[in-house]
């Protein structure tokens, strides 16, 4: 670099160039020497003060292409924080900027404990590897022991040229050789809150430029420290408002949603008895479709708010989930003008999950993003396995997962209502409801996973959802036969809802059972004692989960088997999510059946569980 700018060189190569040679002063006049001498003279004071500027010229430069290091440090430093990363692996990110950027042996952040007497090794970074392990060893320093502790004290910097030279010293400090040393406090308002370190193996190889550049990051890095768990304190808040919102909600969804399913089951049954009686050339057939896909739609409704109710627990199966994306986002599209593109990854794993209620999520995103755009477009689908690693994020826990990623290029939304999406009856829509988002939200945190969104305003948006992988390898297969299956036998369905019940009665009459009904718990177990005793006994026994104010199917059943073990009971209920009803068998129950009651699913549940013998 110095050769760039030699003067010496350049004034001689000047005069050579000229056609001038060195000439002795006693050839010339008296007069002619007196005046080269001046010249002479003069050209070593220009000397002189050119390699002075020279040297200055050389410093900035060096001292440029530093700043230009730090301010790059600074940038990557500051976009860490645009990610929820837990405070350890921040720090960690921090120092292998720093010792990456500005080119140092060491670099270590430690943090005082809350009861102010410690002082932690939380990150470090080493150039070589191997160094890296030792510091990764969380060292412990008492405030005011060495050179760290020392600076945790005073809250002022101490630089060490030399630390043979240095008695407060001591190798323990971070762990790692070091020759010179630079140790500077972070501060947060007013308040140490730890000590950053930057070394090398070598002693004096720190200027004072160095020295100033790096006191000022280290305030820079104090603030981001500081922001870091703002952020994280932040994200916690929200997560926790949330789950409150969301509670509230489930307490007046389940209330409401609970009637309306007994209401909507009777509604669905009576049309798909009415529709198997008459002929589909009949002109009251089509209205009789447009009456049943209304009510299927107010049964979806129904049920998306059952989510959020106290029965709220998914129903998990191990479950390969791309089938059940694809054909939901394309059940989502029918009759749209927009696709799907799928990009599925090969061997997705398995997950825990409940089929239903998935698929829901998958449809809540789909047709938002359908609705985010309007002139048209795609939406692309990916499938992945990922890998999670530790402490890489506060959102997600590590381990695998399968990410469903569903991208469109719409509307996009604005970066100020990106926290409120999720937020129950949220919405910008003329006629939405605002509960999709809140929905898919709730829906994927009982499956012990993530949703997140990205989206530019203006470009379109990525919604995320992360669900752990399943340990188990088998896939639990549903059948889907479409058969109705008809039977024999007397059966008493216990329910509290007069609608429900002359459903149910038409259709197993229908199926070619006998019917007889009790309206709660009591009437259940006595009606069924009474019948085993006579000669008329039941074969079945449908019961609904819940009764309001009653005793309900649970605890009958407990009753009805301590009378008889052989009995044979399927329980019933609108809340497809209840425990029970993911457990029925533990409760003694030998089958389950949702409402509303589809005939097919009824016939065939029915049937399987009177040739258990
Ligand atoms: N893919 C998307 N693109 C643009 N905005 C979206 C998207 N998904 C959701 N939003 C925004 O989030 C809001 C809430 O969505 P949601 O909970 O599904 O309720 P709704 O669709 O009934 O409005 C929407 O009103 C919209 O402003
Ligand atoms: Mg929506």
């Amino acid at each position: 670099m110095i050769e760039k700018y030699s003067i010496d060189q350049w004034i001689e190569n000047s005069f050579t160039e000229k056609g001038y040679s060195p000439v002795s002063l006693d050839k010339l006049s008296e007069h002619d020497a007196m005046i080269a001498k001046k010249i002479n003279n003069e050209i070593q004071r220009q000397k002189k003060y050119s390699h002075l500027c020279i040297n200055t010229l050389n410093n900035a430069e060096i001292f440029y292409e530093k700043s230009i290091r730090v301010f790059s440090a600074l940038i990557k430093i500051g976009k860490l924080n645009k990610e929820i990363l837990t405070l350890e692996i921040f720090c960690k990110k921090t120092t292998q900027i720093l010792s990456d950027e500005l080119d140092f042996d060491n670099c270590s952040i430690m943090l005082k404990d809350e009861r102010n007497e410690y002082l932690k090794v939380i990150a470090g970074c080493s150039k070589n590897e191997n160094e890296r392990q030792k510091t990764a060893k969380k060292t412990i320093l008492k405030i005011g022991e060495g050179i760290a502790g020392m600076v945790a004290e005073t809250g002022r910097y101490i630089f060490v040229p030399d630390v043979k030279n240095e008695p407060k010293f001591f190798e323990m400090d971070i762990g790692v050789k070091i020759g010179s040393l630079l140790s500077a406090p972070l501060v947060n308002e007013n308040e140490i809150i730890g000590v950053i370190n930057f070394s090398h193996l070598l002693p004096e190889t720190f200027d004072t430029e160095t020295i100033r550049l790096l006191i000022l990051l280290s305030e820079y890095i104090s603030q981001m420290i500081t922001m870091n768990s703002m952020h994280n304190k932040l994200y916690e808040w929200q997560e926790i408002l949330r789950a409150h919102k969301l509670e509230s909600l489930g307490i007046l969804a389940g209330g409401i949603a609970h009637d309306f399913n007994n209401i909507l089951t009777a509604i669905l049954g009576n049309i798909s008895l009415v529709k198997m009686w008459i002929n589909p050339s009949d002109k009251i057939y089509p209205r009789l479709d447009a009456v049943e896909r209304a009510s299927i739609r107010a049964i979806d409704l129904t049920q998306q708010l059952l989510t959020f109710s106290k029965g709220g627990a998914p129903v998990k199966k191990t479950t390969s989930v791309v089938e059940l994306i694809k054909d939901s986002a394309e059940f989502a599209l029918r009759g749209s003008n927009i696709k799907c593109e799928f990009n599925v990854d090969e061997n997705i794993l398995p997950v825990e999950a409940d089929k239903g209620q998935l698929s829901q999520v998958i449809h809540n995103l789909v047709i938002n993003a359908e609705q985010a755009m309007p002139d048209g477009g795609k939406i692309i689908i990916s499938v992945n396995n990922i890998k999670i690693k530790k402490h890489e994020s506060l959102r997600i826990p590590e381990g695998m997962y399968v990410m469903i990623s569903i991208r469109d290029s719409g509307t996009g939304i604005p970066k100020e209502l990106l926290d409120k999406i999720f937020d129950p009856y949220f919405t910008t829509k003329h006629k939405g409801t605002g509960l999709g988002l809140a929905i898919a939200y709730s829906i994927i945190k009982n499956h012990s996973g993530f949703i997140t969104v990205d989206s530019e305003y203006g470009k379109g948006s990525v919604f995320n959802i992360y669900l752990p992988a399943s340990d188990t390898e088998s896939i639990d297969e549903e059948t889907s036969e479409d058969k109705l299956y008809k039977g024999k036998g007397r059966v008493l369905v216990m329910d509290d809802e007069e609608m429900v019940r002359e459903t149910i009665r038409d259709m197993l009459v229908d199926l070619g059972y006998e019917v007889e009904f009790a309206i709660e718990g009591l009437e259940a177990i006595k009606k069924y004692k009474e019948a085993k005793l006579s000669d008329k006994p039941y074969d079945i026994i449908i019961m609904d989960l819940t009764v309001p104010g009653g005793v309900g199917g649970k605890d009958a059943i407990k009753e009805i088997l301590e009378f008889d073990p052989s009995a044979k009971a399927i329980v019933s209920s609108g809340y497809s999510n209840d425990p029970v009803m993911a457990n029925y068998q533990t409760y003694g129950f030998l089958g389950v059946i949702t409402k509303p009651y589809e005939f097919k699913k009824l016939s065939k549940e029915l049937y399987k569980v009177m040739n258990i013998k």
